[in-house]
């Protein structure tokens, strides 16, 4: 019967076939050890010499690292072995032989040599590993919304206005100047929902567009519909600086809800991360353990996290020896100082209104800070969250557009919201690489994501 390494314990003392690849392999002239993986574990086959046919033992003396394989084998409980498995191998096949010189081996890589590699450097246990952990968090992310009535609503990544400051934005001739568009008759031919009278679609080729730096402006029409809502997926910032924490390409969940203000968003969003956490440590014990991960920081993370208002933030580090100005965004560094004096997360309320973006509403204390938070991950990883109440008054939010030097025309639509119906609400996103790299105990976001994107690097 065909199974996966994940089903094994279902079948001890039974014949099994297993489809997969070669990780690595040793003979000892009579018995053939063969390290077998199949996408869901790993597994060790051994094979004797006198156990079958001679053809069969040839074919093993062939083999070469990472060619594809099937093997058939009886299922042995092997409380040494890692799995806790092991099969006596019955017979094998070769699906493909692997080329000789298969670039990745026992010997140490260096970081941009595996990267180079990156798409057979995936293969990899640890690799493996952290790819389970992200699919872990994302699944916690959907379940946990969705537990808590937010709608998934998919925001554009082609936009016409920036969201998080112009400085990082990936900037695209969206079809040049006075570039013939052809008119499509479908959209001519019915009205919306396939009903009422067609409308003539007007063709204005030629204007910039910019990649989404975040959905969060999307998002906010989506609640004034929906209540509660957010987005997942790829968001991109033009980012030089070369730090461990800064990708020009990552994904971004962003959540947003209406009637909801600075405290509730707050809430929201450690009952999320307490959630991730405690899914990951639950479901992803194998994982943690292949990448040695110390879980006793992550067991900490529960309610409540700490508080502390910019202004005491900022106290507090130059306390501990940061030269941090009273009215300055915090670095890396600052960030990384602060949260190993605390073994929970930490909310960081209130910034200057100068550091933060246009459409935070200000706090009625202290007009010239805003109610926003951003959220560290402990043991030095920093942040990773950002969120705010939003500007709900027309009249200050077109203020606020002007202040930062913003064209409010294609903002108008944005204004909109704020025109029909305005109400108090907040949101925040998260950065999941961010996230993975903290779950995991990674140094750097570079290898919590299939194909990292750097100012030094896009391919593969
Ligand atoms: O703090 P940011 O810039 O906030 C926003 O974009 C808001 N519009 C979100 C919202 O309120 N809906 O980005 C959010 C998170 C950060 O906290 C960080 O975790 C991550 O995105 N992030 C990055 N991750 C990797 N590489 C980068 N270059 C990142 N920039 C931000
Ligand atoms: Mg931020």
């Amino acid at each position: 019967m065909i199974t996966t390494v994940s089903q094994v314990r279902e079948h001890i003392g039974q014949e099994v076939e297993l489809q997969g690849w070669c990780y690595n392999f040793r003979s000892s002239g009579k018995i053939f050890f063969l390290q077998f993986r199949d996408g869901t574990g790993r597994v060790q086959v051994v094979f004797s010499k006198s156990e079958i046919s001679s053809d069969q033992w040839d074919l093993l003396d062939q083999l070469r690292l990472e060619s594809s394989v099937i093997v058939r084998g009886i299922v042995k409980a092997e409380p040494r072995a890692p799995s806790g498995f092991e099969l006596q191998g019955v017979s094998f096949k070769i699906v493909q032989l692997a080329q000789e010189g298969y670039p990745i081996g026992k010997k140490e890589h260096g970081p941009e040599f595996l990267l180079d590699n990156r798409h057979l450097w995936l293969r990899a246990e640890s690799q493996w590993a952290v790819q389970r952990v992200r699919d872990r968090i994302i699944t916690s992310t959907y379940e946990w919304f969705h537990e808590n009535g937010f709608i998934k609503f998919d925001t554009p990544i082609l936009t016409p206005t920036s969201c998080e400051g112009t400085t990082e934005l990936f900037e695209m001739d969206y079809f040049g100047e006075g570039e013939k568009v052809e008119q499509g008759d479908e959209v001519e031919k019915v009205g919306p929902l396939g009903k009422g009278e067609p409308e003539k679609v007007e063709t204005s080729g030629g204007t910039k567009a910019y990649l989404a730096q975040s959905g969060q402006l999307y998002l906010e029409a989506g609640i004034m519909s929906l209540g509660r809502a957010f987005d997942f997926g790829p968001v991109f910032r033009a980012e030089k600086s070369k730090t461990r924490r800064h990708l020009t390409e990552f994904w971004m969940m962003d959540a947003e809800a209406a009637y909801v203000e600075h405290e509730g968003n707050m809430a929201i969003q450690e009952a999320l991360i307490c959630r991730i956490v405690a899914d990951v440590l639950a479901q992803c014990a194998y994982e943690l353990k292949v990448l040695e991960r110390d879980i006793e920081p992550l067991k900490k993370v529960q309610a409540p996290f700490v508080h502390l208002t910019h202004e005491e933030a900022t106290k507090k580090l130059r306390e501990l020896g940061s030269d941090i100005g009273e009215r300055a965004d915090l670095g890396a560094d600052d960030e990384t100082l602060l949260t190993q004096h605390y073994d929970r997360p930490i909310f960081i309320e209130k910034y200057p209104a100068e550091v933060k973006a246009f459409y935070m509403k200000r706090d009625p204390h202290d007009d010239t800070r805003v109610l926003n938070n951003d959220l560290l991950a402990p043991e030095g990883y920093g942040e990773i969250i950002g969120g705010s109440q939003r500007e709900d008054d027309y009249e200050t939010l077109l203020k606020r557009i002007h202040d930062h030097g913003l064209d409010p025309k294609p903002f108008d639509w944005y204004l909109d919201l704020r025109r029909y119906g305005s109400v108090p609400h907040s949101g925040f996103g998260y950065g999941l690489e961010r996230i993975v790299a903290w779950t995991c105990g990674l140094h750097h976001v570079r290898e919590t994501i299939p194909f990292p994107r750097l100012v030094n690097r896009i391919n593969p």
